[in-house]
């Protein structure tokens, strides 16, 4: 079967999206995560349908998308989530800064860094202070590090805000670190807000717990953020959810306008994507897969001694580039010096700098390109001249 990526370089770079226009056609843009797919079918569907229907107007109830998640969640994760409350919002970032203005205003949220960048700008927006508790490496491997959790919620933050799956190290919390946080968060009267954009990416053979699932304490002190706009591929369309087992933990006050911010046709496409995504999911994950064990392989061949793990979720690649001395932070020198665009390490907070994540939802043949370039940037083995040539 052929992979999902197989998208030619001449038709993605007709895309008008931030991927592909944000960089010189010369350059491989490998940075924002979004990927070089087509439509799943059925969302596909949905979305000509619409469109025939003329059916553009403001996003209206919620009640037939909140009924795909429960499907997919249960048949997925075995997540129930018939008794939960639910608030639309065009996407995560909006659903988390707006929860965290309600709930830590003048207090401090914890996050886990290396990190999403825009965590810092979220909690910086909603008027909180910021608290790294950098995760932990066992031989190489990240894991939330739960005493400094604690520690911090000791001290008196008021909001962890998890990144589960993780974002850019791919790792996926087990199930016994979240009931932990969840006591914690029990036993100090702190929230959990769990962005979990990335869970339908779960690699197989990894389990994937949602937050709220794990415990009664987890179902009292936690409210979780899921999109299909990763897995699907949909971030233009606008339509997430916020995500409470126990209804009164979402504050109220939540602005009147955030569910006016719900794209439409990203409603439609959302419900399509949970209710009839999953065969075209399974396909993807079969894609990540096979790009992370060409990653896996061109980096020993090209680059050893750069240190990958394949994800445990996702498809972004945390590179640890600290081996090499680099004239410039190594983001900026792989633009200047290979033509590829990833995202600096630095952004991502302490334990960041001399990293790069580099998305890889692209066709084998750029990703190829892309660290065989990067290779001859740094002096390894590979090519010195770009083999594949962008119009
Ligand atoms: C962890 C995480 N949260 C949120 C987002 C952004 O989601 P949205 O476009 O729905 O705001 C991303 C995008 O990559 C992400 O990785």
């Amino acid at each position: 079967m052929q992979s999902l990526f197989n998208v030619p370089l001449e038709e993605l770079q007709q895309r008008r999206s931030a991927k592909w226009t944000s960089y010189p056609e010369d350059v491989l843009p490998l940075p924002v995560a979004e990927m070089d797919v087509h439509l799943a079918a059925p969302i596909a569907r949905e979305l000509h349908r619409a469109i025939a229907e003329s059916d553009t107007g403001y996003a209206g109830d919620i009640g037939r998308l909140t009924e795909a998640f429960g499907g997919f969640a249960r048949e997925r994760w075995g997540w129930e989530t018939s008794g939960a409350a639910f608030k639309a919002c065009a996407d995560v970032a909006t659903g988390g800064t707006e929860l965290m203005r309600l709930l830590a205003h003048g207090q401090q949220v914890v996050v886990t860094p290396p990190v999403y960048p825009p965590f810092y700008k979220w909690i910086a927006a909603a008027g909180a202070e910021c608290v790294d508790v950098p995760l932990a490496q066992d031989r190489g491997a990240y894991r939330l590090d739960i005493d400094g959790i604690g520690h911090a919620f000791e001290a008196g933050a008021k909001v962890l805000l998890l990144c589960h799956p993780h974002n850019p190290t791919g790792h996926v919390a087990p199930h016994a670190d979240l009931l932990r946080i969840a006591d914690l968060a029990a036993e100090h009267g702190a929230l959990v807000i769990s962005d979990e954009i990335h869970a339908p990416l779960t690699a197989r053979g990894t389990e994937f717990t949602p937050y709220l699932s794990v415990s009664e304490n987890a179902a009292a002190t936690g409210l979780a953020l899921h999109s299909p706009s990763k897995a699907w591929n949909l971030a233009g369309l606008k339509c997430s959810l916020i995500v409470a087992a126990d209804p009164a933990v979402i504050p109220s006050g939540l602005p009147h306008e955030l569910p006016w911010g719900v794209g439409h046709l990203g409603l439609r496409a959302a419900e399509a994507a949970y209710r009839e995504g999953a065969p075209w999911l399974d396909d993807l994950l079969d894609a990540v897969e096979a790009n992370a064990r060409l990653l896996e392989g061109l980096s020993s061949d090209l680059l050893p001694g750069l240190r990958f793990r394949r994800p445990d979720a996702g498809y972004v690649a945390w590179l640890d580039l600290r081996k090499w001395e680099l004239p410039a932070p190594p983001a900026a020198f792989f633009l200047q010096a290979a033509r590829v665009a990833v995202s600096d390490g630095a952004d991502f907070g302490p334990g960041g700098a001399g990293h790069v994540r580099l998305n890889f939802a692209c066709s084998s043949e750029v990703l190829t390109e892309a660290v065989t370039r990067m290779a001859a940037a740094l002096g390894g083995g590979g090519a010195t001249q770009p083999a594949l040539k962008p119009a």
